[in-house]
């Protein structure tokens, strides 16, 4: 394998940290440097990284990271998946993108929105739960928002049934499920039922930006 200390963005070489030959130890400062270059390169030149947001792109960084020990510090299984919650336009969808740019040898999730696999279950119908339930690696974008589906005159909650099916690929340790949203517990709770709710609980990690950060589409 390649050294995954070093990444080369745009013929810039960034180090993130130190890699001796077999293990690497991540350097946070040096990934944040690293994130606010590509962040630009990603989302436009207004992209920065926000001193307020530092705690959760720790958390998040050393998730994707798998450090074991640093998850544990700040409660993280890395078992499990990351459901990250926070106000409109905080950066959550953004930030689920940019930190796999940090682990490029690992496998990647697909960023989905909610809402577009809803509106392809009315167009098509449960196979299209069959696809996003029973396997692949899928961070589900604006969870808790997306209506609620209507197929042939019949509703369903898609993403609630999703998410059951998902919870088994969780207990097997197949595949990821990461998950953002505006909607907090009680919030969910009342979207999914308490079935999905009681399952989310164990199959996520929550990270939460805090109720007042800004709107960064302002
Ligand atoms: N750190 C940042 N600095 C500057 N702009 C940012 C930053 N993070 C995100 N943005 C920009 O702010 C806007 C909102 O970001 P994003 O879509 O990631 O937020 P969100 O939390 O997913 O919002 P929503 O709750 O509506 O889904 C986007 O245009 C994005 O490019
Ligand atoms: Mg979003």
């Amino acid at each position: 394998m390649a050294n995954p200390s070093k990444i080369i963005e745009g013929g810039v070489e960034f180090s993130i940290g130190r890699f001796n030959g077999t293990e690497m130890f991540y350097d946070f400062d040096k990934i944040l440097i690293y994130l606010d270059a590509k962040g630009k390169l990603l989302f436009g030149v207004d992209f920065q990284i926000h001193k307020d947001d530092e705690e959760v792109i720790l958390k998040l960084c050393n998730y994707i990271v798998k450090d074991v020990e640093s998850c544990k510090k700040h409660g993280i299984d890395p078992n499990k998946n990351i459901l990250l919650t926070g106000p409109v336009g905080c950066g959550k969808t953004s930030l689920m993108k940019l930190i796999q740019y940090i682990v490029p040898f690992q496998r990647t999730y697909d960023i989905i929105p909610s809402r577009n696999i809803v509106f392809a279950f009315n167009h098509i119908g449960y196979k299209i739960i069959e696809d996003y339930g029973n396997g692949g690696n899928f961070c589900f974008d604006d969870l808790g928002i997306e209506p609620i589906g209507r197929h042939y005159g019949q509703d369903c909650n898609v993403m609630g049934e999703i998410l059951v099916s998902r919870y088994e690929l969780y207990l097997k340790n197949k595949c990821k499920t990461h998950a953002t949203t505006n909607l907090n517990a009680a919030e969910l709770e009342e979207k999914y039922g308490n079935r999905v709710r009681s399952r989310m609980r164990k199959m996520f990690n929550l990270i939460a930006f805090d109720i007042n950060t800004k709107d960064k589409r302002k």
